[in-house]
Formats: structure tokens, C-alpha cells, sequence
């Protein structure tokens, strides 16, 4: 059986979660829903990173421990996650014993292998990106490039991780691993990192002690990313079960956004060669959402939640909107407008009228049972490219690809009803072989949606009659499930309120 193993990037516990964490954790989502469809064997992992110096500061500010501090913001996350549909296999907190566990042993054998070495460390480091910068890195005012505030002069003893010897390894590595980063913008980026010449890295602190101690040297904990990285090994049991580990690393499937590509396309290969373990075999990696141009954060007072949309649009159609318009790869705006737009196009106009007019005409003129689609339609042909190109649109991590794909069988579904006019007809074959194709078309469409909108795809499924039937929707399995043909006929076809009420303007008196 193939494996498929899908990540997020732990978010960090000072903040509360964002459209921007959800767009990835989203984007995950129906990525692992996609794949259980497939048949694939699926781990979905997403979490919380709970180290560091910016979450103690965090948990000061609000007179909390920093371990108070993550257990209220973890559990924000997690609520967020269950508010979305998000169907992860599994929530990682760095904080867990398991995951020390496995911090210890991975950097344990980077150091055994002599890759790692005390030093001492005199350096500009940004708190919020907890990470040490060059000066010619930063803004006029030694601001930080990316949070634009000061960076903080530190000086300690250290552990250095020796990143500068791995600066072949890893371009031998990307040479004969192309396909590792994309899209290729993105891998061109990693590669100049590389280029420009990797320094050693500082991997422990002294001055703090919330962290993962350093097995050799317990007066020092590792530095949050060295610590962080390292969860989507513990996950899958990296120090407890090498078996289960060999099952899922290294073909992993990372998404993040390129915030963190640094983190995610260089040092993280370089420490799994370090430790003899192989590079992770995919990272995806997408641009910001901005919000008014620019990148939402909590100093740009222009962060959305999540639950700020989800009570106007529904989950599913907040999870349609990012998947569908938000292209994976470039930055995206966002718009509340064009979320809006979006929304009664496909949504409440094309696939919800589709719904509706087909219930109608079954309750009227079919005796509310759903007749059994022609195995010759036209319609069939439109299935089978719309099938192939949702496919590959879902394999290359283009979600927005795959649903304008799917969408199209809706658009010349409802074409082909308003050409036959059933609801002018009498009763009789010629509406029963309209309505049977449309039928069979709503079925593969509530199916290859169902990564972007799996409540209303099963509320679709269920409605035209195939829950009981042909049994569940997350059952169902492709290809063999998409192919023509496969509505039985005889259903009872269920007339109900609108699935996507349409959204009218003013839309909502506060914007
Ligand atoms: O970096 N647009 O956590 P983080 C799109 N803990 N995506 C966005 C976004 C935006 N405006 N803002 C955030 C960390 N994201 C580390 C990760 S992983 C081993 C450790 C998403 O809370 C995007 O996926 O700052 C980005 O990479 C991530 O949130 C950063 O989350
Ligand atoms: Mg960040």
C-alpha cells in the first residue's frame, strides 16, 4: 500500500491562529482527504512549537509559566483545527516526553558522529524569528528584515552544529534530488542559499531553560529550530520505533510557507545527513496571504481568524475560498470581496443550483427517485478529462488546479440541463436520461470535491440517495469510484434547504 505522509509546520504558541496558519493546515487537509481516497495509507501531522526564547516572553507578559502559557495556546490551535474539518492523524507538542526523547537521540548521534561543537556565540538575534541574523541582513536600525524591530546583541557559550561542511553535500544532494523543493522558483532559492556559503550554526543556549536539554551537557538546551524540525521525526517514531519510522521517512510531504524555507530546505537536510538519516524527499512551499498588501503579523494589528469568517461562509465554503483562489506557489490578497464573489459563484450559483434544480425535477417529474444515467453521455467524456486533470492538479500540490477541473463537470452539468429543459418535459425517458446524468455527475462531483468541502459533498452524496446504497463517501475509493456510470439508480432523491444560501450585499454591516 502507498504511504503518504503529509505535514504543516508546528506553529508557534506566542500567537493564536491565523488565516495563514489555516491556509497550510487546509491545504494539508485535502491533501491527506485526497489520499484516503486513493486508498493511500495516511499520516497527517500538524502541532505546536512550544520552545524558545519568544514563547517565554510570551508567558511573562501574561504572568503565566511558559508551560500554562503553551497548554492555553496549543489548545487554540487544536480548536481551531476541529472549527475547520481539519482531520489531522495526529497534534505534536514539543513539549511532550516523546518528543525529547527523540530531540535527544537524533542530536545525540549528529554530535557522536562529530558534527557538532562547542563555541561561543557573539551574534544579532531576532526574537521573533529566534534566529541570529548578519548584519548586512538587516533593515537601516538594525531592524529585523521580516518583523522590522530590533534585533537583541547576545553573547553565550554554544553548541555549533558544523553547517559549514555540508555545503556539497547538500548541493550533491539537490543535484540528484530535483524534484525535493517546489515549486522550482523556490528550489532555485534554496540552492543560492546554499551557494552564498553556510556558516556554522549555534544549536544551544545557556540563558534559558525552557527547552530540550542537551544530553551531553544538560546546562544547555537546544535552540528552537533544532528542537522544532526534529517533530516530524518524533511523530513517526524516530527514537522509539525505527520500524515505524522506516515506514513513512523519508518520503514525507512537507508544506510550509516561505517564511521558513531557510529552516526547512537547508538545515534540516544537512542535520539528517549529519545524524545518517536521509533528507526529507518533498517540500512544498507557498507564498504569504497578505492582508492590505502586507504580511499579516500581531504588530500589523491585521491578522483574520479563522472564526471570524467561518459564521458567514460556512467551513466549507471558508475552506473553498483559500484552496480555490489562493494558488499554492505565489503570494495571494487576501479579499473579503472576491471571497464573497467566489463563494456565490461556485458555490451557491453552480454547484448548490445544480443540487437544487436536480431535486426539484426529480421530486416533480421523477416521483422523487433518481433514474440511472446513460452509459453513452456526453457528459461522460467531461467526467473522465475533469477526473484526469483534478488528479494531476491534487499531485502537484495545486489544489486551485483541481477544483477549476472539478467545477467544470458542474458548469456543463448545468449547461446540459438548461439546453434539455427537463422541467418543461413530461414525464418520461427523455427527463429520466437528462436527470440520470446529472445525477451520476453530482455523484463524482460531490466525490473529487470532498478534499475541499467534505461536509457538503457528503450532505450531496446523501441527498441524492448513495450513502445508504452505495455506502459512505469516504469509503469510496479511486479511481474505480469516478469512473461514468456508477450511480445505481432506483434512489430516493431528497429535496431539502439550499446548501449554500447566497451571500447578498451589504454583506455584513461591519466591513
Ligand atoms: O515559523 N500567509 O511558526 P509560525 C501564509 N514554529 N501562510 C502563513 C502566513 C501568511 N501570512 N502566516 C503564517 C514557525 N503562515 C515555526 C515553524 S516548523 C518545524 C516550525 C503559515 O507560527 C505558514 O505555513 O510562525 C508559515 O510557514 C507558518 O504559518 C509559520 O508559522
Ligand atoms: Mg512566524
Amino acid at each position: 500500500m502507498a504511504h503518504f505522509y503529509v505535514t504543516t509546520p508546528i506553529y508557534y504558541v506566542n500567537d493564536v491562529p491565523h488565516i495563514g496558519h489555516a491556509y497550510t493546515t487546509i491545504t494539508a487537509d485535502a491533501l491527506a482527504r485526497w489520499h484516503r481516497l486513493l486508498g493511500d495509507d495516511v499520516f497527517f501531522l500538524t502541532g505546536t512549537d512550544e520552545h524558545g526564547l519568544k514563547v517565554q516572553r510570551a508567558a511573562d507578559t501574561k504572568g503565566l509559566t511558559p508551560r500554562q502559557h503553551a497548554d492555553q495556546t496549543s489548545e487554540r490551535f487544536r480548536e481551531a483545527w476541529r472549527l475547520l474539518d481539519i482531520s489531522n492523524d495526529d497534534f505534536i507538542r514539543t513539549t511532550e516526553p516523546r518528543h525529547y526523547e527523540a530531540v535527544q537521540t537524533l542530536l545525540q548521534a549528529v554530535y557522536d558522529n562529530g558534527w557538532i561543537e562547542l563555541g561561543t556565540y557573539e551574534g544579532l538575534y531576532c526574537v521573533s524569528c529566534e534566529a541570529y541574523y548578519n548584519e548586512d541582513d538587516l533593515l537601516p536600525g538594525n531592524l529585523c528584515p521580516i518583523h522590522r524591530r530590533p534585533v537583541e546583541l547576545f553573547k553565550e557559550d554554544n553548541y555549533f552544529f558544523k553547517l559549514s561542511a555540508f555545503q556539497q553535500p547538500l548541493l550533491d544532494w539537490y543535484a540528484s534530488h530535483p524534484e525535493m523543493v517546489q515549486p522550482d522558483s523556490k528550489r532555485n532559492e534554496a540552492i543560492g542559499l546554499i551557494r552564498q556559503g553556510l556558516q556554522d550554526i549555534s544549536i544551544s543556549r545557556t540563558s534559558i531553560n525552557w527547552g530540550v536539554p542537551v544530553p551531553w551537557d544538560p546546562g544547555h538546551v537546544f535552540y528552537v529550530w533544532y528542537d522544532a524540525l526534529i517533530n516530524y521525526a518524533t511523530a513517526v517514531g524516530y527514537g522509539s520505533d525505527r520500524q515505524r519510522f522506516d515506514t513513512w521517512w523519508p518520503a514525507v510531504h512537507h508544506l510550509i510557507g516561505k517564511d521558513i524555507l531557510r529552516f526547512h530546505c537547508v538545515y534540516w537536510p544537512a542535520m539528517l545527513l549529519a545524524a545518517g538519516e536521509a533528507p526529507p524527499r518533498h517540500v512544498h512551499v507557498h507564498g504569504f496571504l497578505l492582508v492590505g498588501g502586507e504580511k499579516m503579523s500581531k504588530t500589523a494589528f491585521n491578522q483574520i481568524a479563522p472564526a471570524d469568517l467561518v459564521p458567514e461562509f460556512g467551513v466549507d465554503g471558508y475552506r473553498y475560498h483559500f484552496l480555490r483562489d489562493q494558488a499554492f506557489g505565489p503570494d495571494g490578497e487576501f479579499s473579503y470581496e472576491g471571497m464573497v464573489a467566489r463563494y456565490n459563484a461556485d458555490l451557491a450559483n453552480n454547484l448548490g443550483n445544480l443540487l437544487s434544480r436536480v431535486a426539484t425535477v426529480v421530486a416533480k417529474q421523477c416521483g422523487g427517485v433518481g433514474p440511472a444515467p446513460a452509459p453513452d453521455s456526453a457528459l461522460a467524456a467531461v467526467a473522465a478529462s475533469v477526473w484526469s486533470a483534478a488528479r494531476a492538479g491534487w499531485e502537484r500540490v495545486a489544489p486551485s488546479d483541481a477544483l477549476e477541473a472539478t467545477w467544470r463537470l458542474v458548469r456543463e452539468t448545468n449547461s446540459a440541463l438548461e439546453a434539455a429543459q427537463p422541467w418543461k418535459l413530461q414525464p418520461g425517458p427523455e427527463v429520466d436520461a437528462v436527470m440520470g446524468d446529472a445525477l451520476e455527475a453530482l455523484r463524482i462531483v460531490a466525490l473529487l470535491a470532498s478534499p475541499a468541502i467534505p461536509k457538503s459533498s457528503e450532505e450531496i452524496w446523501r441527498r441524492i440517495g448513495l450513502t445508504g446504497a452505495v455506502g459512505p463517501l469516504d469509503r469510496q475509493r479511486l479511481p474505480a469510484a469516478a469512473e461514468w456510470g456508477g450511480y445505481p439508480g432506483g434512489l430516493p432523491v431528497e429535496k431539502g434547504t439550499p446548501l449554500f444560501p447566497r451571500i447578498k450585499p451589504p454583506y455584513n454591516a461591519d466591513r
